[in-house]
């Protein structure tokens, strides 16, 4: 069969051959068949110079060690640099350089740019994929923040508790050495604490004065029904959002509700929420209670510490600066 021109329409090629005669052999193939092929000797220093000079499509090995090129052209084996094809692989053990190995040299190197191409739209594809994530992650907060109002409407119609809330727990998140995005995980969940209201009857949610025993039980019940609406979601903000809606009510001495759980076990971030809410909830009126002073609601958290709250939770709440700034 002919060799054509088209075969290999302009592809640059270096030749790594160890002797004059075979090199010349198939330069003169290669043009035949539409290269551009350059030459030098088989050293890999030699190569990688030639290769740095004017970039081929492929190297083509004769009588060179095409591992040790390899390894030279890629020494990091990440898949960079030109292919290197031994020419045994091209023309078998008697076949001479002809129009059938100028056929599979192509099919090599045309592999080789569809893998490159490939390897590109995948990282196209991962960009993507992260921008829909963030999009995804400001959705379902912006959705969260509204179930947030919804709850809170029921026995704050300003709803500033929960803002306050989320605000306090953050500052404490912070002073306690988590980084950004913790800070505003603990930022965007704690105001989801009470969502287990919107389940609470008015008659005691917004009763004035004392519950009696049983409608305390009632009340109770929000840590959990909270936590049900938010259960199994995939994203940290729902799953952090769980954990502090069912924990916030319980004491590190274990005698909270709705489990009983004690010291560690309660997840952090319901610990920052409940000093946070308990302190918010003391400093401002309630339809069954006046609102304490700061320095009063201060003394019940520092007596609080051990047992109701979290210790390191109350030392860094007594550090922080009453005007907000750290
Ligand atoms: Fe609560
Ligand atoms: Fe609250």
């Amino acid at each position: 069969m002919p060799l054509s021109m088209e075969a290999l329409n302009g592809m640059r090629l270096l030749l790594a051959a160890d002797d004059r005669e075979t090199a010349r052999e198939l330069h003169g193939v290669l043009m035949a068949s539409g290269a551009v092929p350059a030459a030098c000797g088989t050293d890999p220093a030699e190569v990688v110079a030639c290769v740095a000079e004017n970039p081929p499509a492929a190297v083509l090995a004769a009588g060179a060690d095409a591992a040790g090129l390899r390894a030279g052209l890629d020494p990091l084996g990440l898949g960079g640099g030109p292919e290197v094809v031994p020419l045994e692989e091209l023309t078998g053990a008697a076949e001479p350089f002809g129009p059938a190995a100028v056929r599979r040299l192509r099919a090599i190197v045309e592999r080789r740019d569809l893998l490159a191409r490939r390897a590109e739209l995948e990282a196209v594809v991962a960009t993507q994929e992260v921008d829909r994530r963030r999009d995804l992650d400001a959705a379902g907060a912006e959705t969260l923040r509204r179930l947030a109002l919804a709850a809170e409407y029921r026995d704050d119609n300003t709803h500033e508790h929960i803002q306050r809330v989320g605000e306090l727990a953050a500052r404490l998140a912070r002073r306690l050495g988590h980084d950004d995005r913790g800070v505003l995980l603990v930022r965007q969940a704690a105001p989801l604490h009470d969502l287990g209201k919107i389940a609470i009857p008015d008659t005691i949610l917004l009763k004035p004065g004392r519950l009696t025993g049983e409608e305390f039980e009632v009340v109770k019940t929000h840590a959990v029904l909270g936590a049900r609406v938010l259960a199994g979601g995939e994203s940290d903000l729902v799953q952090t959002a769980e954990r502090v809606a069912r924990s916030h009510h319980e004491r590190w001495d274990g005698t909270g509700y709705p489990a009983g759980l004690a010291g560690d076990a309660i997840p952090f971030e319901a610990r920052l929420v409940h000093v946070a809410d308990v302190f918010d909830v003391l400093v401002h009126e309630r339809p069954y209670k006046e609102s304490w002073t700061v320095e009063a609601a201060t003394d019940e958290i520092r007596r609080g510490a051990g047992t109701q709250f979290d210790p390191d939770v109350v030392r860094m709440f007594l550090e922080l600066s009453p005007g907000g700034q750290d």
